[in-house]
Formats: structure tokens, sequence, C-alpha cells
């Protein structure tokens, strides 16, 4: 039998070897549209599709968790015909999606500040949360209105909180105590973070849990983003020697 670009790919991949979490940041969607005289909108469509396809072929893969930064704290500067355009788009992911991913086992957990969402997307990111709460194979944790300053600014003050209240001392404050305090308190970091679209930057996206993360970036957009392209991050990730400032 012949084997697709991907299988071939896929087979490569030691199974023995493989990132427990990876983390995308989701760029690219844009330009994408732009490309083909689309609405930047259409982008996004076509980016959503790409949500489904990778969801999938990292479960069938068996990693363990995978963060996908959706929405950032900074994009509520974007025009308000792009921001309701990606919030339906969440909403429609959610009703399309919820019965296959929760029949898949998979849990669904965001990362970010919820409150800032409009009440239909934010009504149903909490159904998906409930709905799959109880899943164990796969955590799939979206960041929505997520920033990784955000994120640690909020965690200090809930430490502050915790200290006025007689519940922590500050000598009890390491590096382990304060990542509970973050979005990801049951997420081990990220060994892997993939980002297309051919930006070199972090853009605010899990800046305390990246620490020894092994970074990816490819020039495709992601609504071009495929199976071939998620093994070939994987690929390059199984031939890094990580070493943790170690020898
Ligand atoms: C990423 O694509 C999606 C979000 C930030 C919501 P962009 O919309 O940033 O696409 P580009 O970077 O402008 O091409
Ligand atoms: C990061 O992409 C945010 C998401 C992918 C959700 P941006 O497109 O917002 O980042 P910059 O503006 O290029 O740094
Ligand atoms: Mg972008």
């Amino acid at each position: 039998m012949r084997l697709n670009s991907a299988q071939e790919l896929r087979k490569k991949i030691d199974p023995m070897k493989l990132p427990k979490h990876v983390a995308i940041i989701m760029d690219g969607n844009g330009r994408w549209a732009k490309k083909r005289h689309l609405p930047r909108t259409a982008g996004h469509q076509e980016g959503m599709k790409r949500v489904v396809e990778i969801v999938e072929v990292a479960n069938k893969l068996n990693i363990e968790y995978l963060s996908l930064y959706a929405f950032s704290t900074e994009n509520w500067k974007r025009p308000k015909e792009e921001i309701q355009g990606i919030m339906k788009i969440l909403v429609q992911y959610i009703r399309m999606e919820l019965e296959r991913i929760h029949k898949n086992n998979i849990k669904i957990q965001v990362m970010g500040d919820l409150k800032r969402l409009p009440d239909a997307p934010r009504k149903e990111v909490e159904r998906a949360i409930e709905k799959t709460k109880n899943n164990s194979k796969m955590i799939l944790n979206i960041g929505l209105n997520y920033g990784g300053r955000d994120e640690i600014v909020r965690a200090v003050k809930n430490i502050l909180e915790d200290i006025e209240m007689g519940k922590l001392k500050k000598e009890d404050i390491d590096k382990e105590l304060f990542s509970q305090y973050l979005y990801t308190h049951n997420l081990p970091d990220p060994d892997l973070l993939i980002r297309p679209s051919g930006e070199i930057r972090l853009s605010n996206f899990m800046l305390y849990q990246v620490a020894y993360t092994e970074f990816y970036f490819c020039d495709t957009y992601w609504p071009d983003f495929k199976e071939e392209d998620f093994y070939k991050a994987i690929l390059e990730y199984q031939s890094r020697n990580r070493r943790f400032g170690g020898v």
C-alpha cells in the first residue's frame, strides 16, 4: 500500500519521545485571507477548520495536552467587526464540535479571563468546560482573552490575597507554588511551541511556562497548516537535545 506524505511522516515519529504538551500560536489568518482578496474573517473561518483537524491529529497521536492561542488580551484592539466575527466562529466551533470532542474523551479548559467575553461565546465556552470536565484522554487548553503578563499579575494578586487571609506565608512562595496560581496549574510546561505564519515572537504567550520549551517556527499561515506540518514540528522536536541547563 502506498502511503501519503502525512502517513510517511507519521511513521517516522518515535512514540516513546512524544512531547506531552504541545502549544500553538495560531497565526496568519488575516494574511491568508488578504492573499485571496477575502475579508479577514474568512481567514479565521478557514483557521477554525484547521483547529478541528489538529485537535483530532494530536488526540490520535496521544498528545496529552494541547494548548491553542485563539484570542489575546491585545486582540481587543482589532476592528469591532473582526472581533465579532472571531466570537461567532468560536460559538460555531463549540456547537459543531462539542459532541465529538466529548466522545473522544477530551477535556476543554480555558486560560484567560472569560468575564470580558460577550455573553453568547462565554456561555458556550462554559457549557463546553462543564460537559467535558471529567474527560481524561487529552486536555484541550484554549487561550481566550489570554495574555502571559495578565496571567502573572493575576497570580501575584491571588497570592497576596491568600497571604492576607492567612492561607499562605511568604516563605511558602517558590517556583512550584507560583505556577499553581497560573491558569495552567494542572498542566506541565509546554514541551513544544509551534508558531506558524513567519512571525518569530511570543506575542505575550505563556511567558512563565515556556522557560525550557522547544520553539518551532514555520512560514505557513495557520489556515494552510495541515497534518503534515504538525508531524514536521514533532519530528523537529524529536531531533532536539533538551538540556534544561545541564549537560
Ligand atoms: C491569528 O491570525 C488569529 C488571531 C489573532 C485571532 P491573525 O488574525 O493574527 O492573522 P495575521 O497575523 O493578521 O495574518
Ligand atoms: C497572537 O497573534 C495571538 C493569537 C494567535 C491569538 P497576534 O497576531 O495577535 O500577534 P502579533 O500582533 O503579530 O504579535
Ligand atoms: Mg497575527
